[in-house]
């Protein structure tokens, strides 16, 4: 028996009463409003590891499952029998070990997006094909000076990412640190909402993504938050929570509102932004995750979380391509505003306040050189999706930087749907946006650039040398060739 190993289930996790924030997480798990018609506990018993004595170890498969979906039945993909699957939590100087198993009949990988490991050998390799039975074990440090945040995992397997992710293989990667510290954000209760959308035909099976998903990438009609249909988070009048988002969709994008109560973002991919910012709705791209405050000042009663329709393709036949190709949704779903989940007050407390500062963002140093990456697509065989007009190609190296050097990157978007580009590893800061600056300061792994958009990114190559990659996080795109190698040199070279 492993003395760092924790796992949990949610029943043993509520008794062991492990602190006030993780239980009342826990209990909202399994809440289910009563107006929804899918409601069962059994869809939902993640799992948590969290690191113990600076150590994260854990077992995880990935395998195909039936779930229940209330009252329906769901064929999905899983891990460890979980959608979405175990919450892994560490700390900055964790050590993470995580023994893989592939039980599906294809093969996969795992990639920690956002985490800043190295790109090689058991560290967040994308490169790794880890066949149908086969086995790896991870094993990484997330350094001291790592961001707080919200990362997570997903399988990198190039051409079969879009598939498995909207299948079900999913998990968050919580690093607690410095943001967790903040008085105010200590105080606050904290719910995790993993968003993602599925499609089920009549037998519980995901169809095949059909033709018009060549373009927009796969779309689901069903918006699951934390693998149920509007789950019920219960508040208290006075309380500040704070939500931990991601959007998990392969595809779809999330524009949220909630009723009456204004967000008050605090992090975004990288962790904290330097003060709270107040904001009526948030955008999450594929990939995107932010937390949030919400200060629970109404009264009694239920407030919903609104996801808005998001046309990506903007600028471009608005109603036509996405209205009309919603290959598994139909036009009349994508075009409903449709409820996330209901926030419902119980009860009173004292209230808690905001904070006023979080954690400040130091800007980047000016860079050494500047590269462009036009973002297009293409007829090949079918659609395809074009970096600097190539598709991707495991054998050559797009862009080669050096380590300890600062590069703006331009990413320009020539074509007609908004392509949310993704750089692993090391972090990035948005610099402007057709020529004007950012609002705010923030860190960034995944931006969505529009059609017409050019946006300056700025990067710092830290730590780590080695082959990682680039690329659209409509992950239909990048399956159909929107990914670029990126090959971090330890010396400078052309
Ligand atoms: Cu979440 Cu390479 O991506
Ligand atoms: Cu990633
Ligand atoms: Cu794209």
């Amino acid at each position: 028996m492993s003395r760092a190993m924790r796992y949990l289930k949610r029943r043993d996790f509520l008794n062991l009463s492990l602190g006030a924030t993780t239980a009342v997480l826990v209990s909202q798990c399994s809440r289910v409003s009563s107006r929804s018609a899918v409601s069962n506990a059994e869809t939902n018993t993640t799992q948590f590891y969290r690191s113990e004595d600076g150590l994260l170890s854990l077992d995880l498969d990935a395998s195909a499952q039936q779930l229940r979906l209330g009252n329906r039945t769901a064929n999905v993909l899983t891990y460890n029998s979980q959608m979405p699957g175990p919450q892994l939590e560490a700390r900055p100087g964790d050590t993470v070990q995580i023994r893989f198993a592939n039980r599906l009949n294809q093969p996969t990988n795992l990639h920690f997006h956002g985490l800043h490991i190295p790109p090689t050998g058991t560290g967040d390799n994308v490169f790794l094909e880890i066949s149908p039975g086969g086995s790896h074990t991870y094993e990484f440090q997330i350094p001291e000076n790592h961001p707080a945040g919200t990362f997570w995992y997903h399988p990198h397997y190039h051409g079969l990412v879009a598939e498995q992710l909207f299948a079900g293989l999913l998990g968050l990667f919580i690093v607690r640190g410095a943001l967790d510290d903040i008085p105010e954000v200590k105080a606050a209760k904290e719910t995790t909402l993993v968003l993602k959308d599925l499609a089920l035909d009549r037998r519980g099976n995901i169809p095949n993504p059909g033709h018009m998903a060549q373009m927009t990438g796969r779309i689901g009609d069903l918006l699951l938050a934390n693998g149920q249909l509007n789950p019920e988070i219960k508040v208290t009048q006075g309380e500040l929570r704070r939500l931990r988002l991601l959007n998990a969709s392969p595809s779809r994008f999330f524009q949220l509102s909630l009723e009456e109560h204004p967000l008050f973002l605090i992090a975004t991919d990288g962790g904290a932004i330097s003060a709270p910012v107040e904001l009526d709705n948030l955008v999450l791209a594929p990939g995107e995750r932010a937390e949030v405050l919400i200060r629970a000042t109404q009264t009694s009663g239920q407030y919903r979380l609104f996801n808005t329709p998001f046309n990506p393709a903007q600028g471009m036949m608005s109603g036509g391509m996405m209205g009309g190709g919603g290959m598994m949704g139909g036009p009349s779903r994508q075009r409903r505003t449709e409820t996330v989940t209901t926030l419902t007050y119980s009860g009173t407390t004292t209230e808690t306040p905001l904070p006023t500062a979080l954690l400040p963002i130091a800007p980047l140093p000016e860079p050494q050189r500047v590269r462009q990456f036009t973002l297009n697509h293409g007829m090949g065989r079918g659609m395809v999706f074009l970096i600097n007009g190539q598709v991707f190609d495991h054998n050559r190296i797009d862009t080669q930087v050096a380590l300890n050097t600062v590069e703006d990157w331009e990413i320009i978007n020539t074509g007609t749907m908004t392509h949310p580009f993704h750089v692993h590893i090391n972090k990035f800061q948005v610099i402007s946006r057709n020529g004007q600056s950012e609002p705010y300061a923030a860190w960034k792994d995944v931006v969505s650039v529009s059609p017409g958009e050019r946006v300056r990114i700025r990067m710092a190559f830290q730590d780590y040398t080695g082959k990682t990659v680039y690329h659209c996080h409509v992950l239909d795109h990048e399956d159909r060739g929107m990914m670029g190698i990126l090959d971090i040199q330890p010396t400078a070279h052309q």
